[in-house]
């Protein structure tokens, strides 16, 4: 039977017009973002822009859950408050990413495995300690010419399913990322094929191991265009495909798809979301657990100036509700410029 705060926790995690925050870069990531505004990638520069993503004013009225990254669920805010805390204070649920990255798959070239499963049950019932309530694993399926293989998908699925499993037994709620990635020029057509067949995997490995469906939720990519294919699909067709591939293969039982953003601009993953959200209802809530896409704006307003601190909030604020908007399908364009 499935444990009840299980499904409690994804539920609040796809509550009514909120959405998460993928914050969880790790120190690699963290840095490459960083570099990209000019800033040093230092334990407390680290700090100091992630409480200025938690601490923002009102959006914890869109913002339902923050994954966190293993420095900063042990880190405290710049009022001292530990980071879990502070995020429960304001009614946003603490999570963590426990995988440790996609490492070259053996005899698969251009492809990954991620890893991470050792010690994984010692390291979730820690993650539990600090305040984690949810989880998330990431794999990454590549689309080339020849890939991706089976070997890269059926190994993922396995990894995802494991991990899954350990979430669960460990009482956190696993968010399963498989994500099909958006590089290269790949047709709308392609990406559909492999994201049906990624997710048919990832569903069967879960069933084998156990895994309740009511206590996960979902993060796929959406179904796209490659980014550099000569052809894009629009929003329409993006939403249209989307549904269609998910209403194949997701069952019911999975309270909820949490999108990542992927790549794409900032408002076209909004506008994305709001299109599908437009299209229901569905069996599943359909909401986002982006990273780029939320904290895009609020990096480049930063600069790692603390006079431009509130700035950064507000764009923060301003995207999170955005989001929040497209989850009901009441998002329009033209309120981009409303930014407070
Ligand atoms: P993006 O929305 O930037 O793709 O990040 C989401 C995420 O958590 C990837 O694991």
């Amino acid at each position: 039977m499935t444990d009840k705060r299980l499904v409690d926790t994804a539920r609040a995690m796809v509550a009514p017009n909120r959405g998460i925050l993928a914050a969880d870069e790790s120190s690699g990531t963290i840095k490459k973002r960083f570099d990209s505004i000019g800033v040093e990638s230092t334990e407390e520069t680290r700090r100091a822009y992630r409480d200025l993503l938690f601490t923002a004013p009102g959006v914890e009225d869109y913002i339902s859950g923050v994954i966190l990254y293993d420095e900063t669920i042990r880190q405290s805010g710049l009022d001292g408050t530990p980071f879990p805390k502070l995020l429960e204070s304001r009614g946003i649920i603490p999570g963590i990413k426990v995988d440790l990255g996609a490492k070259d798959l053996p005899f698969a070239p251009g492809e990954t495995i991620t890893e991470g499963l050792d010690g994984l049950r010692e390291r979730l019932a820690e993650y539990a300690e600090l305040g984690a309530r949810f989880t998330k694993w990431r794999a990454v399926i590549t689309i080339g010419p020849s890939i991706p293989s089976y070997a890269c998908v059926s190994t993922n699925a396995h990894a995802l399913a494991r991990y899954a499993a350990l979430s669960e037994e460990a009482g956190l709620v696993p968010i399963v990322e498989p994500e099909v990635l958006m590089d290269g020029d790949h047709t709308i057509d392609r990406c559909d094929e492999v994201t049906k067949f990624t997710l048919q995997q990832v569903f069967e490995q879960l069933y084998y191991q156990r895994v309740s469906l009511e206590g996960m939720c979902l993060k796929p990519n959406m179904v796209l265009s490659g980014k550099g294919a000569a052809e894009q699909a629009g929003v329409q067709e993006v939403a249209e495909r989307s549904i269609a591939c998910f209403r194949d293969v997701v069952p019911s039982a999975v309270p909820g798809i949490v999108f990542l953003s992927g790549g794409q601009s900032d408002e076209d993953a909004t506008a994305h979301l709001n299109a599908m959200n437009q299209m229901g209802p569905h069996p599943w809530e359909l909401s986002f657990s982006y990273g780029r896409a939320l904290q895009a704006p609020a990096l480049k307003a930063w600069k790692g100036d603390t006079a431009k601190v509130e700035a950064a909030k507000k764009a923060f604020a301003h995207r999170a509700k955005m989001n929040g908007l497209a989850r009901t399908g009441s998002y329009k364009p033209d309120l981009e410029q409303q930014v407070a």
